[in-house]
């Protein structure tokens, strides 16, 4: 089974965490502060965007200092039972066997609403009391329902990392994975994450798995702005939606437009529904919402959206009745997107040639692109000393010469030998 990559490359000590090198130093003063006695703050509170490290460094810490880790999602402290356990273990900072203890009480930001203020008063008065030291995580600590709890920590920001760090992490992965990948082609995936690791490291696999060589042209019609993270929550949303209401949310959420999240769709249901009967009832609700599209595109009637939007959110949904599911499937990006960029861009390559050889030639460059061009390829791929005085008179680019040439190795020796 496969591996999700952001979780077999967590850091498992601080050495491997990347970026943020000062503020994790603090963290650790704090922590080794506790052996000259309980200091003045109790807890420590990381906070920051999502996939920049919080949750790992406390895991890598507690596992570089050989501390006992208690690790709970903090929504499970809602109840008083919880709570009485959490003050409990907060008690004392030798654990059972002899060791010292950390609590780390994650994504604090979980307890929302009235209902959960009492929760986050009892973790305030269980820190001011604590004898271990307690860390907590949040996306934001200025939740105006954070303010008296602040008091009692040491606030640590965690920032996005730069996009060389992450690109540089990236390298790293992609070695051990024995891909090759080129640093602009990394940088660019880095880039789109937006200094989130965890969503780099998703879209590097969910790229390049399987791959020898990931090239750039495998990852830049993906473009900067449908964030990837963003879109495989919206279809988690969607293909495993339990309501219509769940599922009809998640494309509003989505940054991506309708079109290319019908493309999202349409490319990951075989895989996340494996019931036969359930792809096909999903299928179905996408022919469905695809005739709507249609329509849309005939009669520019855009109130017709609204069953386009419901067809491919809420039917595929409801699609799901007997699919079973183990283990982490990734999601794919939509081929059809990546092979129409593709052919776009192998048109304007072809009709640049034929530009090329219209003025040598005087025939229109359509024509010469049609009619001259495939003896071109013939010539290309088997007489490299042809195509060398041929790339030499119609002044080709390398571009278009590998493109002729149809391999990058025979587009190779024919470059060298122009040079
Ligand atoms: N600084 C980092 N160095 C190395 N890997 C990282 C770093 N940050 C994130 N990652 C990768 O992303 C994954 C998720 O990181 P982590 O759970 O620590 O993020 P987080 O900041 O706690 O995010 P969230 O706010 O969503 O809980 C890790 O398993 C790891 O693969
Ligand atoms: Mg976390």
């Amino acid at each position: 089974m496969l591996a999700a990559w952001a979780v077999k490359y967590r850091p498992k000590s601080l050495a491997k965490v990347i970026g943020n090198k000062e503020t994790i130093q603090k963290l650790v003063d704090w922590v080794k502060s506790w052996d000259q006695g309980v200091p003045k703050k109790k807890a420590a509170f990381l906070y920051g965007p999502p996939g920049v490290g919080k949750t790992s460094t406390v895991e890598a810490l507690a596992q570089d200092f050989q501390m006992e880790l208690v690790e709970k999602n903090a929504s499970d402290y809602r109840t008083e039972d919880a709570i009485n356990r959490f003050a409990g273990l907060a008690s004392q900072f030798g654990s059972l066997f002899g060791g010292k203890r950390i609590v780390l009480l994650d994504e604090i930001d979980g307890l929302t609403g009235t209902a959960d203020r009492g929760g986050v008063k009892a973790i305030t008065d269980v820190l001011k009391t604590a004898q271990c030291p307690i860390i907590l995580t949040a996306n934001s600590a200025y939740d105006p329902k954070f303010t008296n709890l602040r008091n009692y920590c040491l606030l640590l920001e965690f920032k996005k990392l730069p996009v060389g760090e992450i690109a540089e992490h990236l390298k790293g992965i992609s070695e051990n994975e024995r891909i090759q990948a080129d640093e602009t082609t990394l940088k660019f995936i880095a880039q789109r994450s937006q200094g989130d690791v965890r969503s780099a490291v998703t879209d590097l696999q969910a790229l390049a798995q399987g791959k020898e060589k990931l090239k750039y042209e495998d990852v830049s019609w993906l473009g900067y702005r449908d964030r990837q993270d963003t879109v495989f929550n919206v279809l988690r949303m969607i293909i495993y939606g339990k309501t219509c209401n769940s599922a009809r949310q998640a494309a509003n959420m989505s940054d991506v437009d309708v079109d290319m999240l019908f493309e999202w769709i349409y490319e990951n249901i075989p895989d996340h529904l494996t019931d036969q009967h359930d792809l096909a009832m999903a299928l179905d609700a996408l022919s469905i919402a695809d005739i709507y599209r249609g329509r849309i595109r005939v009669t520019r009637d855009w109130s017709l959206m609204r069953y386009v939007v419901d067809y491919m959110t809420a039917g595929v949904a409801m699609a799901r009745q007997n699919s079973e599911v183990s283990g982490w499937i990734p999601f794919k990006f939509p081929s059809r997107i990546q092979m129409l960029s593709r052919s776009r861009a192998e048109r304007a390559t072809r009709l640049n040639i034929g530009k090329k050889i219209k003025h040598r030639c005087h025939v229109s460059a359509v024509r010469a692109s049609k009619e001259v061009l495939p003896y071109l390829r013939i010539i290309f791929e088997n007489n490299t000393e042809m195509a060398v005085g041929l790339a030499k008179w119609l002044d080709l680019d390398p571009e278009m010469i590998e493109y002729i040439a149809g391999s990058e190795d025979k587009a190779e020796a024919i470059t060298r030998l122009l040079c």
